[in-house]
């Protein structure tokens, strides 16, 4: 596996950043993930165009411009031999002696790595179905910003990992869910309506949830904007996840209760089907 770091590709094994660089130190970075299919990235703009403003709002400089930054994400695609998989792109502020204030004029550090991904395996995945727990949202309130500061995920991640569950979704202090720890969250309520919650700086604009709602719009599919509950979650018709790695992702299961009969729900299914068809 080849690496990209700061100007130069690395065996994997070998590549490696300062140990004052401000991504280890203060978590002071951002980050993306983009899906490859078929020697292809997904959404490559949308990204670029989510991490641009990740930058901005932290105030970070662009590693280089967006055409030259294509051009390298393409090179690491191919000298990794990537059909199926993803890419991970990640910038910090730099290296600099550790002090809090950002430091002047240095370069910001760019790291990329890619990895495959089994399709297949995916494909089992989303026919039998994944459950997912519920812990409260214990992060800041710039959740829209993809950073690597990513703790209260890692926490979350890892009870629904010690309880069997592939996901969990984060709930804020009025009981309302937010998203899961790497995924957006979505329903279809008791109603027979798709449901995901607005973007605001709550949770992060998922790129697979706009291009899935864009999707819906195309193919005259209802969607509602809103949050909801716990309470909603638990009598849900269906229950399902997006991400760039999970796609569109069915649950069948929340803390102890079973979703519908237990199996992937029929809308969450086509929802897949039409998702795979635009990534094709
Ligand atoms: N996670 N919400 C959070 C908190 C996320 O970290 C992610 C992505 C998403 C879905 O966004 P997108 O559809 O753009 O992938 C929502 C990536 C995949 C990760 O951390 O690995």
């Amino acid at each position: 596996r080849i690496a990209y770091v700061n100007g130069q590709y690395l065996p994997h094994r070998d590549a490696s950043v300062h140990i004052e660089d401000r991504g280890y130190q203060f978590a002071d970075g951002v980050y993306e993930v983009v899906t490859i299919v078929g020697s292809r990235m997904i959404d490559e703009e949308g990204h670029l165009d989510r991490l641009w403003r990740s930058l901005g709002e932290l105030r970070i400089d662009a590693p280089m411009k967006r055409e030259p930054l294509k051009m390298v994400m393409r090179e690491v695609i191919r000298q990794n031999g990537i059909r199926d998989g993803i890419i991970y792109l990640q910038v910090t502020r730099g290296v600099a002696p550790r002090d809090h204030p950002f430091p002047d004029d240095i370069p910001t550090s760019l790291v990329m790595t890619a990895k495959r991904l089994s399709m297949e395996k995916a494909a089992k995945k989303a026919q039998e179905g994944v459950s997912v727990i519920t812990v409260p949202d214990i992060r800041w309130t710039r959740r829209d910003i993809k950073s690597v500061s990513l703790l209260p995920n890692v926490l979350a991640k890892q009870e629904a990992k010690e309880n069997g569950a592939y996901e969990a979704f984060q709930v804020d202090e009025d009981g309302m869910v937010t998203e899961g720890s790497s995924t957006n969250a979505w329903i279809v309520s008791k109603e027979g309506k798709i449901v995901t919650r607005p973007t605001s700086n709550s949770i992060l604009a998922g790129i697979t949830r706009a291009s899935l709602i864009r999707e819906l719009e195309k193919n005259g599919i209802e969607l509602e904007l809103r949050s909801f509950s716990v309470e909603e979650l638990l009598s849900a018709r269906e229950v399902f996840i997006t991400s760039s790695t999970s796609y569109v992702l069915p649950v069948v299961k929340v803390d102890d209760q079973v979703i519908g009969n237990g199996h992937p729900g029929l809308i969450s299914l086509k929802l897949r089907k039409i998702y795979e068809k635009f990534m094709s």
